[in-house]
């Protein structure tokens, strides 16, 4: 029996929203060709509201916050620069990012995941030793990298690099969002706001280590 119009229409208003539930509005060029983020206005989950279009200038898609090295995070001797949609307001609803990594000799980019993006790194100097942790069988995927490699971290997976060279080695990396997200294990470990009997419960690393972490990555010494 063929269902009746009435049921067809039903059926077609309780399945649109779902259909649209899925298409990637992280990406508000969906209706423009363009969304520069006004800044003025809160983020949401979808992105920043755009800027007027008559505000809009060449400079909302400009930035030189990749040209030198970020700040050094002192106990890993990394630099790192980024260029997410806070520094470089063209880049909201596109969905992409860039950071810019250069790692001193012996330095380290801890393990750490970007909750909502992908990661492909270029080394332009340098050598990196490189890996991820799968999280459903907990392998590892590593790789020694060298100038002019590829490397790519999937998606909100733990991943590091060190320097393996004498020289220092700089990477830029590219993200699947315009706001990849950052959190690095150590300090969500042992720079976070829980007591250290709670910590030691829930990690399983004893009260005295849990303290010289505490001390190494507390609260005072994650950069803002
Ligand atoms: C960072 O550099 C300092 C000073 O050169 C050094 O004492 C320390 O061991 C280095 N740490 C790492 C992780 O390379
Ligand atoms: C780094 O320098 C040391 C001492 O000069 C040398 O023995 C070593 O082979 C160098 N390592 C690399 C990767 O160049
Ligand atoms: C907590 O730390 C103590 C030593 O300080 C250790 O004996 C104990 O096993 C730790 N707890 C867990 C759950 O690992």
């Amino acid at each position: 029996m063929a269902p009746s119009k009435a049921v067809v229409a039903h059926l077609v208003v309780l399945l649109v929203p779902c259909l649209l539930s899925v298409l990637p509005f992280s990406s508000l060029a969906l209706t423009q060709d363009l969304c520069v983020a006004n800044m003025l206005l809160p983020d949401t989950p979808s992105g920043y509201p755009c800027k007027p279009k008559g505000l809009v200038s060449s400079d909302d898609f400009y930035s030189d916050a990749l040209a030198r090295p970020g700040p050094v995070i002192a106990p890993f001797n990394t630099s790192l620069a980024s260029a997410a949609v806070k520094q470089l307001p063209g880049l909201n609803g596109l969905g992409i990012a860039a950071t810019r990594v250069d790692v001193q000799p012996g330095g380290v980019v801890p393990m750490h995941n970007h909750p909502e993006a992908s990661e492909l790194i270029f080394l332009l100097e340098g050598t990196l030793f490189a890996g991820f942790i799968s999280a459903e069988t907990n392998k590892a995927y590593v790789k020694s990298l060298k100038k002019g490699d590829l490397y790519v971290f999937p998606q909100g997976l733990l991943h590091f690099q060190f320097n393996t060279g004498n020289t220092t080695a700089t990477a830029i990396a590219a993200y699947s969002n315009q706001n990849p997200g950052l959190q690095i294990a150590v300090y969500a470990l042992f720079g976070n706001t829980l007591t250290v009997e709670t910590v030691n419960k829930t990690t399983f690393v004893t009260k005295e280590e849990v303290m010289r972490l505490k001390d190494l990555f507390g609260q005072s010494s994650v950069p803002s």
